[in-house]
This record gives structure tokens, C-alpha cells and sequence, in this order.
């Protein structure tokens, strides 16, 4: 049971439920904060900045994976899914963390990885003893290799992280994974494997978790006799959004509703036609799903409309709010996207790493982003370091870069460590209280830049011009104006590189993404600017909340 969090109400007073209109804050557990001083991030360490996120305003918390992990891909490669990884604590202390938070008005979501598990999963180990033809192997996908011998991968797919999405096992067999070779795929065929998530979806609920991330949500059915993906252009893809995938959500939901206070399902969804999008947010599948064509726009106020709108008539094909999300775990930091020539993202990282970058402009438009996404019907994510502006670590010596896409693209892709940097907290000196003094040992990616030193949350905290104070305003009015969070939304006639929409409650957004400043409209009063405004004009790249009189 969740204590005093706020009802959203939307424009006629009625209640709805939190996930449609909650603010959701993405920790990273290993880069939040360190409370042992082992230089890992933990659960003590976010216990004991908890205080922070409740003064931020948001609503709940969504911690990326923190079970049992050789941490091959940060978390990502699970080795016990009803257990805490030592590194970041115990699962007394994960209780602990869900009943603290419960009682600051805060709601956890953790993230479940269903579509693969660590190689250390105690399954993957039994089923590489049991060989060839074993009951254990069905869990998986283990086949024979192409080739005389077998000693080419069973198809062509290739893995997201660079190379064949196929290993071969000491017997010569070959196992499929779409990421990491720690990452074996479950074989969702399997009734075990349904079974056994199932399982684990109410351990969790039944220790009162508010919902689930589901990662690579679209991945988990296969095509049947896994074909070579060569020329297959058409639907359905052989190893994405596969029909089969809707029933294993829907079987999902009917646990979840078993379960009182509103829990909800997110789906981590990198789908891009609208229409199949939509599909997994039926009433009877998921709540909700990240929304990632507003993080890959350009600063283009075209772009942006197109976005907005494509979106929100998608979702209301199927009832379900809309998410927005301007960076994660994954991505490029926004302060950096959009301090570039091109401010789009890509997974082309490669060839943007690099790039040029106007630190300042990209910060002035992350504040502009930040009440532009706040303003939007439905959700939204805020990842952690965004409400400090922080930017991405791009300099980091090889040496230290940790993400396996990195040594798996052969150092082409420098990787996502430069978004996952331990966060600053306070004081002159790194690794700036992420650690406690007298650690005993270095954060586990020490490379925190001096600039931090004047984005540490202490450094921010009660100037009303900085990026945090700016994040606490915009939080505190969402939660005090109706209309904001889910509901209508309305565009006004502008010119083409502005944004101005009203919401209920004589609400008004507008947003600069032109050269040139633009008057806002009269009989409205200021609640709140990222920039400073003159004679009630707003700048280039800013954005400003109004009430309408
Ligand atoms: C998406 C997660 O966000 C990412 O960090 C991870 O590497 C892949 N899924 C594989 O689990």
C-alpha cells in the first residue's frame, strides 16, 4: 500500500490511475549512490538519498536490474531473479527500500529481464552439463552448426552487440543470444520458461512492488526453425514482434490484476511503426510502453509535432497514456545530443562519438526539453543526472570503458558507459559524495569530470537559476495543476519553429526552437521559464509554462 501519494485528477476531478500520469525516475543502482564505499552504487546508498527523489517530485522510482548478476552487461544478465546481487545488497534491504519509499510517497518498479539470463543462471549451467538432446537444452535455443562440421552459427542473425548472435559450446554445440554471449535467449516455447516468469512476477508483487520494466519486450517469441534473416523484409521480423508474443503479456496481466493498488507493466519497445506499437498496449496486455521517437528527434519543432501527434493518436487507438523519455541507460545524454550539429540519436554511435559539442547550448535546450516533455499528455522519465544536466562522459580512456558493446564492436562503438557515470552529489572533490569519505575503494568508473563540480546536487540546491531547481519547480507544479499529466491537449497556430499547446485548467506551453526570440501570447502570466524572458518574449531554445487568463 502506497501512503500519500498525490491523485492525479484529470480536467472533470476524477481520479486516474498513477502510471497514467506519473513522473518516473530511472536509477541506475550501480552509478546512483555508494553506501558500503566498495565504489559500487547500492541499495544503502539510494536508501540514504532517498530524500532527494522525494524532494524532487516524482512519483516513483524504476530501478534498472539489481538481482544476482556477473555483471556482463550491467545487470542485464540475470543469474537469480528472486535475489539481490551482493554487490548491491541484500533482499532484506531491497524490502526495506520498497517500505521507505512507499511511506515518502514513492513507487517502485523493477525491471524484469524475460528474453535472456545470465550464462551463470543456475538453468544455463545444468543444461550445458545435461548435452546435446537434453530436456535442460529445451529451456534455450541450442542447435547444430552449418558447415561440414558444424562449425558455422546455425543462421545468420547477428548479435546487438556486434558479431553472430550464436556461441558454440565445448561439445560443438551453438546457443542463441541476441546480446551478449553471457546472455543465453530463453526459449519461450518452453511451458517451464512461462512458467517459471510467472513465478517471479509474484514473488516480486507479492513484495510489494507497483510494477515491472520489461526489457526488450518484443523479443521473447522467435520464429519457428529460426530462419536466416537475409532478405526478410517483410513482417513478421523472425526475432522481433512475433504474434506469438501478445499471449505470454496477456497471461501476464491477468496475474498482475490480481493484485490490488493499481500495479502496471512499462515496455521497453524500440518499435517504430505507431500502429504495431499500439498492439502491445491493448486492455487486456500492457499499461504502458517508453515512447523512444521523441529521445531520437532532432531540436526541430517539425519533428517534435509530428512526434507528439503521432503519438498520442496511436495511443488513443488503444485507450493507454503516453510515455516521453529524453534519455536513459542506453542513449546518449540530451545535453550533449543537443549541444551537436546533429541532434538526433541514432545507435550509430560510432559516428557520432566525437562530434563537436556546445555544452551550453545543449544544456539550454535540455531545460526547454525538460518542460516541453513535463507539459505533455501522459508520463514521463527522468533519468538519473537529468535533473542536474548532466552531460556524457564521452573522453573516457579505453582502458576503462566497461560495455560489452564496445570490446564486442572491436572498439568501433564506444559504448553506453558515457551516460552511466556515478552521480555527483556534493563537495570539491571526486568522486563527489558518491562514495562515503574514506571509501575503500575508487567508484567502479572513476571518471567523473571536474565541470561536475558545479552540477553536484549540493552545489544546485536553492538556486533557483540552476538546472535542479528548475526540475523541483516544474515537479511541484505538475503535481498542483490539474490538467497536467494525462488528458487533451491543444495546439495553437504558430510559426513553424514554435511549439505552443494549452492543456486543461488554462494551462499554456510554448517552446522556442527558432533563431529568434518570439512574443508570447498577452493575458497570460509567466509560472515558469527555462530562460530568462524579455518584455515577455521567449528566447531561442527555451520554453516557458503560462496560465491563460
Ligand atoms: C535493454 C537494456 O536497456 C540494455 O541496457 C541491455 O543491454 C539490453 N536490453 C539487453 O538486456
Amino acid at each position: 500500500m502506497v501512503e500519500d501519494v498525490p491523485t492525479y485528477e484529470d480536467a472533470q476531478g476524477k481520479a486516474t490511475p498513477w502510471w497514467r500520469s506519473a513522473v518516473i525516475y530511472q536509477v541506475y543502482p550501480r552509478s546512483f549512490a555508494d553506501g558500503n564505499g566498495d565504489g559500487t552504487g547500492d541499495i544503502a546508498g539510494l536508501r540514504g538519498r532517498l530524500g532527494h527523489l522525494a524532494g524532487l517530485g516524482v512519483d516513483a522510482l524504476w530501478l534498472s536490474p539489481w538481482y544476482v548478476s556477473p555483471l556482463a552487461d550491467g545487470g542485464y544478465d540475470v543469474a537469480d531473479y528472486r535475489d539481490i546481487d551482493p554487490a548491491f545488497g541484500t533482499l532484506d534491504e531491497a524490502e526495506a527500500l520498497i517500505r521507505e519509499a512507499h511511506s515518502l510517497g514513492l513507487r517502485i518498479v523493477v525491471d524484469l529481464v524475460p528474453n535472456h539470463c545470465s550464462e551463470q543462471h543456475p538453468w544455463f549451467q545444468a543444461a550445458l552439463t545435461a548435452g546435446p538432446g537434453s530436456p535442460e537444452r529445451e529451456l534455450f535455443h541450442f542447435r547444430t552448426g552449418r558447415g561440414e562440421d558444424g562449425e558455422l552459427p546455425p543462421n545468420d542473425w547477428p548479435s546487438h552487440f556486434g558479431g553472430p548472435a550464436w556461441s558454440r559450446t565445448a561439445d560443438g554445440s551453438w546457443y542463441l543470444h541476441m546480446f551478449a554471449p553471457e546472455q543465453p535467449d530463453w526459449n519461450w516455447e518452453n511451458p517451464e520458461v512461462r512458467a517459471e516468469f510467472l513465478s517471479v512476477l509474484r514473488f516480486w508483487l507479492d513484495l510489494g512492488v507497483d510494477g515491472f520494466r520489461i526489457d526488450v519486450t518484443d523479443h521473447l517469441v522467435k520464429e519457428d526453425g529460426l530462419p536466416d534473416a537475409a532478405g526478410h523484409h517483410h513482417r513478421p521480423h523472425p526475432w522481433r514482434d512475433q504474434e506469438g508474443v501478445h499471449e505470454i503479456y496477456r497471461s501476464w496481466r491477468k496475474v498482475l490484476d490480481t493484485y490490488p493498488d493499481d500495479r502496471a507493466f512499462v515496455a521497453e519497445l524500440w518499435e517504430q511503426d505507431p500502429g504495431r506499437f499500439a498492439r502491445y498496449l491493448r486492455p487486456d496486455e500492457l499499461h504502458t510502453a517508453f515512447n523512444f521517437p521523441l529521445l531520437r528527434s532532432p531540436w526541430d519543432a517539425r519533428s517534435f509535432r509530428e512526434v507528439i501527434n503521432a503519438t498520442l493518436h496511436a495511443h488513443a487507438l488503444v485507450g493507454a497514456p503516453a510515455t516521453w523519455v529524453l534519455s536513459n541507460h542506453d542513449t546518449t545524454r540530451h545535453v550533449t545530443r543537443y549541444g551537436r550539429a546533429d541532434t538526433s540519436y541514432g545507435f550509430d554511435r560510432a559516428a557520432r562519438h566525437g562530434q563537436p559539442v556546445d555544452l551550453a547550448l545543449g544544456t539550454r535546450r535540455a531545460r526547454a526539453a525538460a518542460l516541453l516533455m513535463l507539459a505533455l499528455p501522459g508520463s514521463a522519465y527522468v533519468y538519473q543526472g537529468d535533473e542536474l544536466g548532466l552531460w556524457e562522459v564521452e573522453d573516457i580512456p579505453d582502458h576503462l570503458r566497461q560495455d560489452p558493446t564496445w570490446l564486442r564492436s572491436g572498439g568501433l562503438d564506444r559504448g553506453r558507459d558515457g551516460c552511466r557515470v556515478p552521480l555527483p552529489w556534493e563537495g570539491e572533490e571526486r568522486p563527489f559524495g558518491f562514495s562515503p569519505e574514506r571509501a575503500s575503494a575508487a567508484p567502479w568508473l572513476d571518471v567523473q569530470p571536474d565541470g561536475w563540480r558545479e552540477l553536484t546536487v549540493a552545489a544546485q540546491a536553492g538556486d533557483p537559476a540552476s538546472h535542479l531547481e528548475l526540475y523541483r519547480e516544474a515537479l511541484r507544479l505538475r503535481r498542483t495543476l490539474r490538467g497536467l499529466g494525462d488528458g487533451p491537449m491543444h495546439w495553437h497556430a504558430s510559426t513553424p519553429d514554435v511549439l505552443d499547446f494549452t492543456r486543461p485548467g488554462a494551462f499554456r506551453c510554448v517552446v522556442n526552437l527558432g533563431q529568434e526570440p518570439t512574443s508570447l501570447p498577452t493575458e497570460t502570466t509567466v509560472l515558469l521559464a527555462s530562460a530568462e524572458l524579455v518584455d515577455h518574449a521567449l528566447p531561442p531554445d527555451a520554453a516557458v509554462w503560462l496560465r491563460e487568463h
